[in-house]
């Protein structure tokens, strides 16, 4: 079977499944399936419940905005989120919500397979590093099995705060660089935080699943 029979499979599967918030619409992702880079949000909110797409209401445009200004286009990356459905009031995702959705995600990241994953905002990061801190650590990269984990700030947040815009701004114009494999940032390890000097081109490892 190719990729898209594959991932259209398990879209019918999620949508059979008994998931949490079946009361709003399976917003499964959308975009080039044979992307490099794979954008992954939140939660969907009204505007996406409603169209059944991803990043379609506000924070999208803006998410739209960034991709084009460097020179990229919407088409040519996927976009989905950790949890599939519109939580009530688009209140944050419960831990066991995105932990009933956890292997469906992981299943759609393997298939489709990207090279590099930008996290949106603090969940999705924490999502694949439970340690990591969005003010630290956006716009660092991170290495989980052969993946290049890349935090930026939620689009939604940056509409809300001039400086979170200007960080997203920023980490959106290191992108190309994170994707040619130029940009390989250091982290401040636990220690260093403690006070030691960060330990330099060191990537945190970790497990993706
Ligand atoms: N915020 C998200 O995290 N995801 C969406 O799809 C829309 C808004």
């Amino acid at each position: 079977m190719d990729k898209e029979a594959v991932l259209a499979e398990l879209e019918a599967e999620m949508a059979r499944a008994a998931l949490p918030l079946r009361e709003s619409n399976l917003v499964f992702g959308e975009g080039d399936i044979d992307c490099k880079v794979m954008f992954i949000g939140e939660a969907p909110g009204e505007t996406e419940d409603r169209l059944k797409r991803p990043f379609v209401g506000r924070g999208g445009q803006l998410l739209d905005r960034m991709i084009e200004g460097i020179g990229w286009k919407r088409e040519d990356v996927y976009i989905t989120n950790i949890v599939k459905r519109r939580p009530p009031q688009n209140r944050d995702p419960l831990p066991e919500e995105i932990e009933a959705y956890r292997p469906y995600l992981t299943r759609q990241i393997g298939i489709i397979d990207p090279q590099v994953i930008v996290t949106l905002g603090r969940f999705s990061m924490n999502y694949f590093l439970p340690e990591a801190k969005i003010s630290r650590d956006r716009g660092r990269t991170f290495n989980i099995d052969g993946r290049i984990i890349y935090p930026v700030f939620h689009p939604a947040a940056a509409l809300r705060s001039p400086d979170m815009m200007k960080g997203l701004q920023e980490d959106f114009q290191k992108l190309p660089s994170v994707v040619n494999g130029e940009l390989v940032t250091s982290i401040v390890l636990p220690d260093a935080r403690a006070g030691e000097k960060p330990k330099p081109k060191k990537t945190q490892q970790g497990s993706l699943f």
